[in-house]
């Protein structure tokens, strides 16, 4: 381990679960590298890698779908961070809701929000997509769930090609 993942080990964040769709397709992924970064107007970051399934439908998608998981939700973590959109279907018996334009939308977390895509920056082996949220919901008051209880879950993709 190096003296940088040491550092950023100290830094804790929410998981979010980033979905995404076109055309059929549906895709998402776990992730922990985000962040709010503008007040007004409101702006939200969230990055994918440039290998995951869900960044090769979320390149060609106009809005994405960000979903905080609650603390007690570490399958729903496990589901959409462990498996790859490549060779299994994440939303196979998920209840989730077809928003408009085909935005994908998973019930039962406590916070979601619609997400339009205005910019996509290239940041090394990630892409950040910054999102102006549409439409916010606040489902619940269910404490979220972090980056460090996440940590145990092998992710499903390849961080490397
Ligand atoms: C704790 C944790 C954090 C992760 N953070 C990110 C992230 O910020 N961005 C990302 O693209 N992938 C992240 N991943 C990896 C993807 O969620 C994982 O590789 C997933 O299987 C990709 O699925 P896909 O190929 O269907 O997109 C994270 C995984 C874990 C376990």
């Amino acid at each position: 381990m190096t003296r940088f993942d040491r550092f950023v080990e100290g830094i804790d964040t929410p998981v979010l679960v980033v979905t995404a769709s076109h055309g059929d397709v549906r895709a998402g992924c776990l992730v922990g590298f985000s962040s709010q970064v503008s007040i007004d107007p409101p702006r939200l970051l969230v990055c994918l890698s440039t290998l995951n399934n869900t960044y090769d439908v979320a390149r060609q998608a106009e809005l994405l779908g960000v979903h905080l998981l609650g603390s007690g939700q570490h399958d729903l973590a496990e589901r959409f961070g462990a498996e790859t959109g490549d060779t299994v279907d994440k939303f196979a018996g998920l209840p989730v809701r077809d928003d408009r334009d085909g935005v994908v939308l998973l019930d039962g977390v406590p916070r979601r929000l619609v997400g339009r895509v205005l910019d996509r920056i290239p940041l090394g082996d990630h892409v950040g997509f910054v999102l102006e949220p549409l439409d916010v919901e606040i489902l619940d008051d269910a404490v979220p769930l972090g980056l460090r209880d996440a940590m145990d879950i092998e992710p499903g993709h390849p961080r490397s090609s």
